[in-house]
Parts: C-alpha cells; sequence; structure tokens
C-alpha cells in the first residue's frame, strides 16, 4: 500500500491571516499529488489573497458564502464527503468560534456538519497565540477531538518574534498523509533504527561506514504515516527527525544496544535497518594520536550483535523482529543464514556493491525473505521500498492474528 493524496477529498478552510498565501502552495502541492481540493474562505480570509487564486491552483469552485448557493446545502455536503478537513490558516477568531460550537459563516458550518478528521492549524501573532484565552481554545479544541498542529517559531509578518507562524509543508504533510491513509498499523508500535555508528579512535577520528540512513529514516516516516507509534534509533546523519516520530540520537554500537533495549520491551515491530559497525577501536585514546606515529596499528574488538540479542529475546506472540543484511555475494544464501542465526521474522537483503542500491542511494533493491516466502521487490525509491517492507510486515501480522 502507498500512503498517498491521490483521489482524496480534501477541504481547506482558510481564514483571515496573512499565512493564507502559504495555503495557496498546500493547495498546489495537493492538486499535483492528484487530490480533489475543495477551499471555503472567510471573508476576512478574501482580504488577504482572492477566491480566484485558490480555484486556479485546485481546479475547483471555491465556497465563501452560505447563501450563495440557494438550496444546494453545500456546508452539509463538503464536510460529509470529505477525506479530511483543514483549517489553514485559523485564526485566534475562528478557533474561538469552533471551540465554543458556533457557526456563523460557511467554514464554521461546514466544520460542525463534518464527518471527517479535522486538522487545525492556528497562525497568529505569538502574543495572541500565547494569551490563556486562545490556549484555552485550543485545549477545548483538542478534547472535542480535533487535531490540532502547533504553529512554528520565527519572525511573523508583524516582525514580532514568538511562536506562531504557520508550518512549512514539509512539516504539515506526513501528518496529513496520516490522516488520509488507512492506517494499517494503527496500534503497533514500531522501534526502526538507521544510519551507521561511530566507533571513536580519538578526539578526531572514528570507524564508521557509509550508510546515509535513507532507508531507516523512510521506513520511520511510512511507519508514522500509517498510523504507528514511531521511536527511531539513529546514529550520526544529516536527516532532519521524520515528523511525529520520536528520535534517540547515538553514536557507537555499545550507545546503538542501549538505546534499542530500552525501547525494546514496548515495541512491537522492531526493524534494525541501521549498519552496526562489527567492531571497535580496543582503546579510545582522549588526545589526538599525533602524526609522529606513524607505525600506530588499531587493535580492535568485536562489538555485540544487538540484532542477534534482540533476536534470543523477543517475544515471539507478540514481538515481529525485522533485519536488514547488507550483503555483496550470495544474497540469499546470506539473507537466509542471518534469517535463521538471528531468530528473526524477516530479512531485507540489499546488495551493496550496486550504485543505485543499498549505501548512499535513493533508491534501492531489495529481497524479502521470511519463513514462508522469497518476495523480489522492484529497484524503487527507498520512500516505495519503505511501503512495501512495511506491506509484508502489515501481512505477517496478521497472518499472526488470523492463522488460516
Ligand atoms: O543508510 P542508507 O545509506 O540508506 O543505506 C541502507 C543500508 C544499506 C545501511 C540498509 O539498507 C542495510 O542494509 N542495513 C543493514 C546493514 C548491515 O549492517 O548489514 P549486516 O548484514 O552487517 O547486518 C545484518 C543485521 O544485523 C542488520 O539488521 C544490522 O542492523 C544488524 N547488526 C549487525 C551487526 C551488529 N553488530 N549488530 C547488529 O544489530
Amino acid at each position: 500500500m502507498h500512503t498517498s493524496f491521490a483521489g482524496k477529498k480534501i477541504v481547506i478552510g482558510v481564514t483571515g491571516s496573512i499565512a493564507a498565501f502559504k495555503v495557496a502552495g498546500w493547495v498546489s502541492t495537493l492538486a499535483k499529488a492528484e487530490a480533489r481540493v475543495t477551499v471555503i474562505m472567510t471573508d476576512s480570509a478574501m482580504r488577504f489573497v482572492s477566491p480566484l487564486t485558490f480555484a486556479s491552483l485546485s481546479g475547483e469552485k471555491v465556497y465563501t458564502d452560505m447563501f450563495a448557493d440557494g438550496p444546494d446545502m453545500s456546508h452539509i455536503s463538503l464536510g460529509m464527503e470529505a477525506d479530511l478537513f483543514i483549517i489553514a490558516p485559523a485564526t485566534a477568531h475562528t478557533i474561538a468560534k469552533l471551540a465554543h460550537g458556533l457557526s456563523d459563516n460557511l467554514l464554521t458550518t461546514t466544520v460542525l456538519a463534518a464527518r471527517a478528521k479535522v486538522i487545525v492549524c492556528p497562525a497568529m501573532n505569538g502574543r495572541m497565540y500565547s494569551h490563556p484565552a486562545t490556549q484555552a481554545n485550543i485545549a477545548t479544541l483538542k478534547e472535542l477531538n480535533y487535531q490540532v498542529i502547533d504553529p512554528a517559531c520565527g519572525t511573523m509578518a508583524c516582525k514580532d518574534e514568538g511562536q506562531g507562524r504557520l508550518p512549512e509543508w514539509e512539516q504539515v504533510q506526513d501528518v496529513f498523509l496520516r490522516a488520509v491513509s488507512a492506517g494499517d498499523l494503527e496500534g503497533q508500535r514500531v522501534l526502526v533504527s538507521a544510519g551507521p555508528t561511530r566507533e571513536h579512535i580519538d578526539p578526531a577520528r572514528f570507524i564508521s561506514n557509509r550508510s546515509s540512513g535513507k532507508m531507516g529514516y523512510a521506513l520511520a516516516r511510512t511507519a508514522y504515516r500509517r498510523g504507528a507509534e514511531v521511536t527511531l534509533v539513529s546514529g550520526p546523519t544529516h536527516l532532519p527527525c521524520p515528523e511525529g516520530v520520536t528520535r534517540r540520537e547515538v553514536q557507537t554500537a555499545e550507545d546503538m544496544r542501549t538505546a534499542m533495549m530500552e525501547h525494546f520491551p514496548a515495541a512491537t515491530v522492531i526493524i534494525k535497518a541501521a549498519a552496526v559497525s562489527d567492531f571497535r577501536p580496543e582503546t579510545t585514546h582522549r588526545e589526538k594520536v599525533k602524526k609522529g606515529q606513524a607505525e600506530l596499528s588499531l587493535e580492535l574488538r568485536a562489538n555485540p550483535d544487538i540484532l542477534r540479542e534482540l533476536g534470543e529475546i523477543k517475544d515471539g506472540t507478540r514481538q515481529l523482529l525485522v533485519g536488514f543484511a547488507a550483503e555483496s555475494s550470495d544474497l540469499l544464501r546470506e539473507g537466509k543464514k542471518k534469517l535463521l542465526k538471528k531468530n528473526l521474522d524477516l530479512i531485507a537483503v540489499n546488495d551493496i556493491t550496486r550504485e543505485n542500491t543499498g549505501f548512499e542511494a535513493d533508491t534501492n533493491q531489495i529481497t524479502l525473505i521470511d519463513h514462508q516466502d522469497i518476495i523480489e521487490l522492484p529497484l524503487v525509491s527507498k520512500e516505495r521500498t519503505a511501503d512495501l517492507i512495511l506491506d509484508r510486515i502489515v501481512a505477517l501480522l496478521q497472518t499472526r492474528e488470523n492463522p488460516s
């Protein structure tokens, strides 16, 4: 399953804030992703951006007036048919109205009649946002089951600094995707490890590997989109933490082991995409080793095999353990060996000798091996690969629940 906006009916309520121009960009992105976007604007929203802007970007009629359509009852039908209702930017005034169930315009009336999930994105001056009245209204919205996305911090249009900016699309898109997804990982607690580890020689040098973290981060992001509660244990990477995911940053294999052991008992699905250094220097020098010591040789000690330890302690009825194998030859044989040796439920084998698979690449080509099947996945983006791996995980969880 691929979580996407394609074919989804999304209603966006735009209220009177300068951040309305940003939402024009969101509408354009959603329309390009083949969502059907209907925009409802309040009177004050139309002072900032014209309805024609949203109509041109969405290719759909923009609704502004409760009484314009006669007996059409758009305030009922728009909300009933939507897969998702987004209010962005949401002003303090509209938030106050929603908190108290007031419905004096098309937007607030449609929200009250909506069946879809409603996500509210406040945007306003920082002092207005932190005012106890606004905060109390936001708390009420949460109690009423509206989802509220915190505004970002920074300089606002009024030149004030504070929390009140509408977040960028990159910060909200996964929250929206999660809302329209089938939620087939809802209720699952997914623990993912990603990236390399660093084994320090001295304060300046370390042993590591080429892992960028892209594969593990794609798994964490897509698992969140599909409804899971996700914890990501990450070695050093340059990647931002995916939205909605709890990240624990580690350096060494020992640190990764400690973090994995801590989060393991609560996890129901564990995916180990990290490339753990198999060895570490016997000694880490406190001072930088001087160049003069040209003959320096490094004595290495084996690191713990974290995945193998997890395989030994896993609860086979409650937990599903997934490993990766980075291989350069005999892929199937090595994968099957690791599946058994580490007591895994599934292993994703990738070829690290090709340029477009494995380390650093944006694409991957994986062979999935479990105790029933061998499935060859196509060469696709790491995000699509992550979705295909999660499809197999969902199928294995379902077989466990309903063995035939
Ligand atoms: O991060 P990217 O640039 O996107 O690259 C992705 C990747 C190539 C790193 C990823 O797809 C991958 O293959 N990860 C596993 C790399 C690896 O360490 O493979 P392995 O065959 O050496 O180890 C097998 C499994 O045991 C892995 O799940 C690994 O996390 C685990 N392991 C290995 C050694 C060790 N000491 N402890 C472990 O837990």
